[in-house]
């Protein structure tokens, strides 16, 4: 592993189902030397599923639930990939491992441009002003017209684009992709075939002589590529790493297209570890002790054990193997002793972390998302809220004899992040709430395969819930004993209030002006 935190690269690539993140996650490990054989990605991921059968549900629906992480090692730099869940259910999930990024690649299906979940999964960067590539995948393909393409990522999304490789045809008269930086020219030996070659083509007009493009195409892609750089921004460090500038990189992921000089446009271009929002102050990551907050959680990995793993993002210092670590929220020490190293790769078990890695933490339960690890400071990183659930059930139980496995399942999976379970002031019918309704299949089918319970879920009355705080105390008493029947509790003990709609909640806010009511609530 390269030693210091500034040869890290954490980051994260976000798309719309089917675009081709999956494809181009193997072939980021293939060209980094990763992975020897295309393929894997797919290999590990059914093996991930024969090993536990709820993820039956992203084989059944074609989709990615879980996310992971990916540590490889490329030209003098530690890449981390984090993958995120692909599927249309925006999970808080996915919100977190994206505040454990430092960059991320957002990739783009050339025939159908900014899908609904780019843009939600773009709107979570740019809260945190992520740096953002963008790779137009499928050129291979017949496509969506590059210019169009490009004025509608700076449209939609607000962002300065700089092309910088593009696509020499697409579709059955795909030729290869043109570096606008240097002129280098990749194409396939054999057409219609992965790439295999790159050609030094010093100029567009040159394709034809120089690698056999035809001269209506030489025409069309050099009149193009003219326009490509003059008429877009030319690219910009700074406002790069603003995430105010996109790199807009055309290729193939499937054919290999565009793919090395993406990686080689990570290591060269995307930042290094930045620092991390903390309270009472930032944390710089060439800081000598170390700290990281956990931002996932995962039960049951293996069915064998009931234990957790939480998954560290390591803001500062150089974490060792055996390392004693207090978690700030209990003030406990926590000996590190058998973390857990996401290599993609089979080599020598890593023994320490720097900045910007991710470390798993097995535990029994005792370390929960949000927490913060320090060598003794009294921090808290910040910026990882949980949301207002935009679903809320009641859940019934099938058979009354397994409440106790109803209770640790619900628990379990709150703490990883999938649900949020409250308890009414009044009543025991636990209600649980999810961002996206997908969630409540997962929960379901994990809640009978790992703790053998069988829940069902009921309409509730309510359909919003909302945290409420109040600088005065006895205002908030008031308001507790009035509404008591639609009064609820989180797992932290923090007060909810259940609407039955959006009527409700304007009622009660404009009735009780002392009274704060919030959609997110910052992880303690
Ligand atoms: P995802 O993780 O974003 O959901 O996408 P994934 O990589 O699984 O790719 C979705 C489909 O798009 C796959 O086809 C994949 O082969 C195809 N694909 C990915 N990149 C390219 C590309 O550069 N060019 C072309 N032409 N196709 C590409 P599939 O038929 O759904 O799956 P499979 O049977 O090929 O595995």
């Amino acid at each position: 592993m390269a030693l210091d935190h500034a040869s890290r690269r954490t980051f994260a690539i976000i798309s719309h189902p089917d675009a081709g993140k999956t494809t181009l996650t193997e072939k980021l490990l293939l060209a980094g030397g990763a992975i020897r054989l295309a393929g894997a990605v797919r290999t590990r991921g059914d093996q991930r599923r024969a090993r536990s059968d709820w993820m039956k549900i992203e084989q059944d629906r074609g989709i990615s639930v879980t996310s992971s992480v990916m540590t490889f090692d490329y030209d003098g730099h530690t890449c981390n990939l984090l993958d995120t869940p692909g599927h249309e259910d925006f999970s808080e999930d996915t919100y977190r491992t994206l505040t454990a990024v430092d960059s991320a690649i957002m990739v783009i299906d050339a025939a159908k441009g900014i899908e609904s979940q780019t843009r939600k999964l773009f709107e979570v960067c740019r809260l945190r002003d992520i740096p953002i590539i963008t790779f137009v995948n499928k050129v291979d393909r017949e496509g969506r017209d590059g210019f169009e393409l490009l004025d509608e990522i700076q449209e939609m999304l607000a962002l300065d684009v700089s092309p910088m490789i593009w696509p020499i045809g697409m579709g059955s008269d795909f030729y290869g992709c043109y570096d606008l930086r240097d002129g280098s020219f990749s194409r396939a030996s054999r057409r219609g075939g992965h790439f295999d070659e790159t050609l030094k083509v010093p100029s567009p007009e040159k394709l034809g002589e120089m690698a056999d493009v035809p001269d209506h195409i030489v025409t069309a892609s050099s009149e193009a590529i003219e326009l490509a750089q003059a008429g877009y921004a030319p690219f910009d460090q700074a406002s790069f790493l603003e995430g105010h500038l996109t790199p807009v990189i055309f290729g193939s992921a499937l054919n290999e297209f565009s793919v090395q000089p993406l990686l080689d446009l990570i290591i060269g271009h995307a930042p290094s570890p930045r620092p991390s929002p903390a309270e009472p102050r930032e944390v710089k990551p060439d800081e000598d002790k170390v700290t990281g907050f956990i931002f996932k959680v995962q039960a049951n990995m293996d069915k064998n054990h009931r234990d957790r793993v939480a998954f560290m993002r390591v803001c500062s210092g150089h974490f060792k193997r055996g390392m004693k670590l207090k978690q700030v929220r209990t003030s406990k020490d926590i000996l590190v002793h058998s973390p857990i190293f996401f290599l993609a790769q089979d080599r020598e078990i890593a023994e320490d972390a720097q900045a910007g890695d991710v470390i798993g933490i097995p535990n029994h339960g005792t370390v929960r998302v949000g927490d913060t690890f320090t060598e003794g400071e009294a921090l808290r990183f910040t910026g990882l809220p949980a949301f207002a659930p935009e679903a809320l059930r009641r859940v019934r139980l099938g058979d009354m004899t397994r409440v106790k496995q109803m209770r640790a399942a619900l628990e379990d999976l709150a703490e990883e992040g999938l649900i949020q379970v409250f308890q009414p002031e009044v009543g025991s019918q636990w209600i649980v709430g999810v961002v996206g309704v997908l969630q409540l299949d997962v929960l379901a089918s994990r809640a009978k395969q790992e703790y053998g319970v069988t829940l069902e879920f009921e309409a509730s009355p309510y359909e919003m819930a909302r945290w409420v705080t109040s600088e005065d105390a006895a205002a908030l008493a008031t308001f507790r004993e009035r509404n008591r029947l639609a009064m609820a509790t989180d797992r932290d003990g923090s007060y909810v209030f259940l609407a039955k709609g959006s009527w409700e909640l304007d009622y009660a806010a404009k009735t009780y002006e002392d009274i704060r009511f919030l959609r997110t609530k910052e992880l303690q």
